[in-house]
């Protein structure tokens, strides 16, 4: 299981200093969240915050679009060092395209399902994505409440994918307690912003979760609802 900060809860005043914090701590990719005041009601940061992150790590930037017409703005934000850059199939009319896009610029494609979206979003486009974004929370804010249908649909977007390597990835009020049954699922990646940012040791917090996460593949280990579709 890979874990990715979302760096929307670290101090955007001391970025470098968290960044690197999690990085020590065994962060495997960094989460960046850009936010439009469009697409979400809130708005965060873009390419300039991303070439500045670029320049003080080594790990993977995952760049999470919550913006209308992703296409606009995805050779910025490849520029400025995403290796991962994920959109939002809600945002995108022609999202085959969009996918391509990203992938002609040299980054690993994405796309993001918000919590009431189907997976049947990802039948036709199956082999343009590196990455599959199941959101458990509405997006928009940090620090709001994990909704549990996410489980059932990352079971369902893994057997959508069959055996083909892309990434799921969780994102939204995930703490330590879910990372078991979202491993058990299928996960291969937790987006976890305040459960890292906030917690007074941010590289515990990490370790917690890879174990919890470990832990919860082992036969037998609770998992809520898989049995569900
Ligand atoms: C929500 C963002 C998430 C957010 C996660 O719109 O896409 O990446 O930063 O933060 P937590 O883990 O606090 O819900
Ligand atoms: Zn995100």
């Amino acid at each position: 299981m890979k874990i990715a900060p979302s760096i929307l809860s670290a101090d955007f005043g001391a970025l470098a200093h968290d960044v690197a914090r999690v990085e020590a701590g065994g962060a495997d990719q960094l989460h960046v969240d850009v936010m439009d005041g469009r697409f979400v009601p809130n708005i965060t940061i873009g390419p300039p915050v991303v070439e500045a992150i670029r320049k003080r790590t080594r790990l993977p930037l995952d760049v999470h679009l919550m913006i209308v017409e992703p296409e606009r703005y995805l050779a910025d934000f490849v520029r400025a060092g995403a290796d991962m850059v994920t959109v939002h199939a809600e945002a995108c009319p022609h999202l085959q395209r969009t996918l391509t896009q990203i992938r002609e610029l040299g980054a690993r494609a994405g796309v993001a399902l918000n919590p009431a979206t189907s997976p049947d979003a990802l039948q036709y486009v199956l082999d343009d994505l590196d990455l599959v974004l199941v959101m458990s929370v509405n997006p928009g804010f940090g620090g709001q409440q994990f909704i549990a249908s996410a489980y059932s649909k990352v079971r369902h977007v893994r057997i959508l994918l069959a055996a083909r390597p892309v990434e799921v990835s969780v994102d939204g009020g995930v703490k330590v307690e879910h990372a078991g049954p979202l491993a058990e699922h299928g996960a291969s990646v937790l987006v976890a912003g305040s459960a890292i940012f906030g917690a007074p040791d941010p590289a515990g917090a990490i370790k917690a979760m890879r174990q919890a996460a470990a832990a919860g593949r082992t036969p037998g280990a609770e998992a809520p609802g898989s049995m569900a579709l």
